[in-house]
């Protein structure tokens, strides 16, 4: 009986067994089939779609692209569930910036007085005039007349003593349980301003690779320099930032008497500039420059304030903070 069974099982099995192979086999020649008619469809939709306009072609990618840009827009917005209230201008339009909020925007005061000049009066004093006089000659004969690329190179070091003055002070309020009396909001606020300054002067002049190269090496020399200065002077180091803001003054008269002879072509001015300082919609490259030139006018006087006041022995949390100073 046992034999029987042990027999009849044995059968089913190998019925099933070869069913189960046949069924791969029909399988796999279905795969094969599919396979070779999908390749020789693939190789007639090819060979048509060659002699087709490239896009037509391209449009489902161009499509499916944007579509994959929008989902990652939405998982950025959705991240947290935090989301930004709408924001607009005065006359109700929508604001279009991330990188600034109509709060930071400002109206330059450009009544300020721009021939102002910190006469050297000791040793310090002498040593930063003369260590600015001498970086601007390498600037000279780089740049020349080129004032579109000189400015754009020179705020990428503008906006480096602010961050380092400001991340020093914060510092040092951390470590002295100190308040620093308003001057890291004002270090970083002239940062700020500065960054602000580089980002009108992309949208109107483009960067070479070597012009890229040239401020990585600045950057790297320069922020290590400064850093060593402020830590070893801070007197020192803002009568250079208040000197060379004076020479960044002069640039920027230099860079409008080009625009008034022609010499640089009075642009439109970029859109960022408009809203950043709230500049008439129909503002030119003459309203930006003019309204930069102030700007570094009030950080010339800022800084040589700073450096008055580590003069007279008091630190700057003794003095009010210029904040908010355009
Ligand atoms: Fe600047
Ligand atoms: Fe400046």
């Amino acid at each position: 009986m046992n034999r029987i069974l042990a027999n009849s099982t044995l059968r089913r099995s190998v019925i099933n067994s070869g069913r189960t192979m046949a069924a791969e086999k029909l399988l796999v020649s279905v795969s094969v089939h599919d396979f070779e008619n999908f390749t020789m469809r693939r190789r007639r939709m090819m060979s048509s779609s060659s002699a087709a306009e490239p896009t037509t072609s391209k449009a489902p990618s161009v499509k499916a692209h944007e579509e994959k840009k929008e989902e990652k827009k939405k998982e950025v917005f959705s991240y947290w569930g935090i989301s930004r209230s709408k924001i607009t201008r005065e006359d109700g339009t929508e604001w279009p910036w991330n990188c600034f909020m109509p709060w930071d925007t400002y109206q330059s005061n450009l009544s300020i007085d721009l021939s102002k000049h910190h006469v050297p009066k000791n040793f310090t004093d002498k040593f930063a005039y003369r260590t600015v006089k001498l970086l601007r000659i390498p600037t000279d004969v780089f740049f020349q007349r080129r004032y579109g690329c000189r400015a754009m190179m020179l705020e990428t070091v503008a906006a480096v003593p602010g961050m380092v003055g400001g991340m020093l002070l914060h510092l040092r309020s951390l470590r002295k349980f100190q308040q620093s009396g308003g001057w890291i909001k004002a270090l970083l606020e002239e940062a700020e301003n500065e960054r602000m300054h580089l980002m009108t002067m992309v949208e109107l002049v483009k960067p070479k690779w070597y012009e890229r190269l040239l401020v990585l090496t600045v950057q790297g020399v320069f922020f290590n320099a400064f850093f060593v200065i402020y830590m070893v002077s801070p007197k020192l180091a803002h009568r250079i930032v208040g000197y060379l803001e004076e020479e960044a003054v002069h640039s920027y008269t230099e860079f409008l008497k080009d625009i008034e002879s022609g010499a640089i072509e009075n642009v439109a001015a970029p859109a960022i500039a408009i809203d950043y300082w709230r500049l008439p919609k129909d503002a030119t490259l003459k309203d930006v420059i003019t309204v930069i030139r102030a700007d570094e006018a009030h950080h010339r006087d800022v800084n040589h304030f700073a450096s008055d006041i580590h003069f007279q022995g008091k630190e700057l949390r003794e003095a009010p903070a210029p904040v908010g100073y355009h």
